[in-house]
């Protein structure tokens, strides 16, 4: 009998390609048991797609168990003492499921529809053109710490009504609260999530009030209409802001990252980009296929189903990698070919379903912005070495990236 593949996320060679494992997973007859978080990991598209769409299967089936069964959950995931963490982030718009979540989104998605971002559109080539200008005469830069970085947080921030000034600490918080979900993490990382959640509770608190006092023509002014309005409470307006403020925020730094890389490691493709800039679109889609930023997420089946031509006990817990989906070659031709113009380019990197990315929009239009704004300034970019990239399942970007710039 063949041995089965060992999935290994931390390991060194996972963070170099983890193609080359989803390629012999998704080889297996059988969905792969990843006996580390109890789940069948999902690799074709066809069957992640299946199990984002299906109503019967959800994020959380918290509200299933009882107050008991719950705290006992908690205290295996090692969250029961972290109050704020608990209140804001593992109970949020994401982590919800059937009437809220169906109430929570509705509030928030008017804000995020392509007309709506559409609009931001000057903000970033402002704020794009601003970074740039930093940047000086620069001929060598890390594009993903002097760059990308700094990007996602002041554009959300401003969609949301974050003054300028505070954006950068945004970052910090994001980043500080979202590592507790690292499978690496330890007591200091649980720490800091912990203060950093309440440092960022507080800070949206003077927020709120800010803009009761004085509205704004902003997103978080119009959230506290909603609360007044008695369509949300206050901590799920904390927790459904906090979400929006941090769900893109590592991502679209990770993308900024492989998408650049992609395009330097294929050269001809950036050229055709560059004669062509209306590929644009095309090319961004195809840098989300390429590297999935967010490429796992999971499901809990609520009732027996059939996943991947198998039947599953409900309860059962499903690993669905959109990275390896997105490299499945019943969907996609020559599926590790980065091609700016791919089309259909029926990718699965916003998910599925009723979580599908409520970001997307806004990412796609940072992207467009960037790389075409890049392609305008600079005569040629170029790798000063292959970069490494982060460690883990959950998330999917280069560490840092060298290049070096020539200008127009
Ligand atoms: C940059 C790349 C991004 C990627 C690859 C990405 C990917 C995803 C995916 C895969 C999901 C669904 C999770 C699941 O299937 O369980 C999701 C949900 C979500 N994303 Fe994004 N996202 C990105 C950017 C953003 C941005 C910029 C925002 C904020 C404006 C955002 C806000 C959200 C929210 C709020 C949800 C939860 C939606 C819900 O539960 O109804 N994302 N994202």
């Amino acid at each position: 009998m063949q041995a089965l593949p060992k999935l290994d996320p931390q390991s060194e060679g996972f963070a170099r390609d983890p193609h080359h494992t989803y390629t012999q997973l998704r080889n297996l007859p059988d969905p792969y048991y990843y006996e580390d978080v109890d789940s069948w990991m999902l690799t074709k598209a066809a069957d992640v797609e299946a199990v984002a769409l299906n109503k019967t299967m959800l994020r959380n089936v918290d509200h299933l168990l009882s107050a008991a069964e719950r705290k006992d959950a908690q205290r295996k995931l090692n969250w029961h003492d972290m109050p704020h963490h608990e209140r804001f982030v593992q109970t949020n718009l994401l982590e919800s499921e059937g009437d809220t979540h169906a109430r929570l989104r509705k509030l928030v998605f008017r804000e995020f529809t392509a007309a709506m971002i559409a609009r931001q559109r000057d903000t970033i080539q402002a704020f794009v053109d601003h970074l740039l200008d930093g940047l000086g005469d620069r001929d060598a830069f890390d594009f993903v710490e002097d760059f990308a970085a700094h990007v996602p947080g002041h554009i959300i921030g401003r969609v949301i009504g974050v003054p300028d000034e505070d954006c950068p600490r945004l970052r910090v918080w994001s980043e500080q609260v979202v590592r507790f979900f690292d499978v690496g993490r330890n007591d200091d990382d649980k720490q800091l999530a912990e203060r950093a959640t309440k440092e960022f509770y507080e800070y949206l608190l003077t927020l709120v009030a800010a803009r009761r006092a004085a509205p704004q023509e902003d997103l978080m002014t119009r959230m506290v209409g909603h609360q007044d309005a008695g369509l949300m409470s206050e901590d799920e307006l904390i927790a459904t802001t906090m979400l929006i403020l941090m769900a893109g925020h590592g991502s679209t730094i990770d993308v900024l990252g492989s998408g650049m890389h992609a395009l330097l490691r294929f050269p001809d493709q950036h050229q055709r980009l560059r004669d062509d800039p209306k590929l644009i679109n095309l090319a961004v889609q195809e840098m989300f296929r390429f590297e999935s930023p967010l490429p796992y997420f999971h499901r809990f089946a609520t009732e027996d189903t059939e996943v991947a031509g198998r039947m599953f006990k409900a309860g059962t817990r499903f690993g669905l990698l959109y990275g390896a989906a997105n490299r499945d070659p019943a969907r996609f031709e020559n599926p590790d070919q980065f091609d700016v113009s791919r089309s259909p380019n029926r990718h699965i990197a916003f998910g599925g379903g009723t979580h599908f990315c409520l970001g997307n929009h806004l990412a796609r239009l940072d992207m467009d912005v960037i790389f075409t704004t890049l392609n305008q300034r600079f005569a040629s970019i170029e790798l000063a070495h292959e970069p490494a990239y982060k460690p883990g399942l959950s998330v999917r970007g280069p560490i840092a990236l060298n290049i070096a710039v020539k200008r127009h």
